[in-house]
């Protein structure tokens, strides 16, 4: 996989630049094996079969999802950015200067802008933003360079692994500020919330602060309506996923015979995405040595979205080691975001 030219705005001499696209290498090396071994295991389950919903952000697939986010029928992102604007001046001045600011899937940076400079206003601070597409890790970074007093650390990698590297480039005694926004909690099976978030604390010290995003409970209609567009953007990004597999791993998927699906589960409060394929099939990715069979109308799950509510967000923080502080919450659209506080 061709890197990209971190070394154009990191700051930092020469010799840091090549050590850092070496982490870079290795990094990605790491990456393509787990990517492998999540696909072959995902296809291959015996009752469902799944794809993890982070291999959807190809090239693509991440500029998809950026267009999913100008959709008028899908409110989350706008929801959040304003939400974002409001918490950023408290935000500043509750985790206070300099503060080393990581984030889990930075996707396109955008909101993370108002964040950052809100701090930068009162001085520097370090953004660490971690991501499994090293382009979207460019597309965040390079608009970000030309920010005065902004360190940047990208890290390619999945969320704990990739914050454990990321935590070793902060300074002594910097506060850290977590972000986790656009409710991509919600992507998690609930049963494995509690781990994963117990996860994130484990690495973080006590007085770092997590701000994480949620999306809340609304009508399904207006849910399946955000998940399974009209212009067919959504299907678009779903189905990307199996092109991305085939380039990845010389597959033949024939992405004609798979429709998109997108149902909200009441009771389990979330919406479930399928590629369902159409018609009775086999495929074959050479590259993995895996030839998979497919019934007509079976379906390969690529991504839960729960939605939560208030309390049950409280109860997790305490859950996982987080007091839960401050939350700022969208009346439009119900979504809010969440401070807490490494205890
Ligand atoms: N994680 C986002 C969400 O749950 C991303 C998303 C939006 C998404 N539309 C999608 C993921 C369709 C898979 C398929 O809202």
């Amino acid at each position: 996989m061709p890197l990209p030219d971190f070394a154009a705005f990191l700051t930092i001499d020469e010799e840091a630049c090549s050590a850092v696209a070496t982490a870079l290498e290795n990094q990605v090396a790491r990456q393509d094996s787990s990517f492998a071994r999540d696909v072959a295991a995902g296809l291959t389950h015996p009752l469902l079969k799944e794809i993890s919903s982070s291999w959807l952000y190809d090239e693509l697939g991440s500029v998809l999802f950026e267009a999913i986010t100008l959709l008028p029928e899908y409110g989350l992102t706008r929801a959040d950015e304003r939400v974002i604007q409001r918490a950023a001046p408290v935000l500043a001045a509750t985790v206070g200067a300099n503060p080393f600011v990581a984030e889990l899937g930075s996707g396109s940076g955008k909101k993370t802008r108002a964040i950052l400079s809100e701090f930068l206003l009162s001085g520097a601070a370090g953004y660490a933003p971690i991501d499994v597409s090293l382009s979207a890790l460019e597309g965040c970074c390079a608009p970000l360079a030309a920010l005065e007093g902004l360190a940047l650390h990208p890290t390619v990698g999945s969320y704990l692994d990739g914050l454990a590297l990321a935590l070793r480039r902060r300074e002594p005694g910097q506060r850290a500020l977590l972000l986790f926004l656009g409710s991509t909690i919600g992507n998690f099976a609930r049963e494995e919330l509690p781990g994963f978030l117990t996860g994130v604390r484990k690495l973080l010290d006590v007085g770092d602060y997590f701000l994480v995003g949620a999306d809340l409970e609304k009508s399904p209609s207006v849910l399946e309506l955000a998940y399974d567009d009209p212009v067919g953007v959504t299907a678009a990004f779903n189905k990307n996923l199996l092109a991305h597999l085939n380039t990845a791993f010389a597959g033949d998927f024939d992405l004609g015979l798979f429709a998109h699906r997108a149902v909200y589960n009441l009771a389990e409060r979330r919406i479930e995405m399928y590629l369902e394929s159409t018609a009775r099939q086999r495929v074959t990715l050479r590259d993995l040595d895996l030839r998979i069979a497919l019934e007509a109308g079976e379906r390969i799950r690529t991504e839960f979205s729960h939605k939560f509510n208030l309390p049950e967000l409280r109860q997790l923080a305490t859950l996982s080691g987080f007091a839960p502080g401050q939350e700022w919450c969208d009346t439009e659209w119900p979504f809010a975001e969440c401070l807490w506080r490494a205890e």
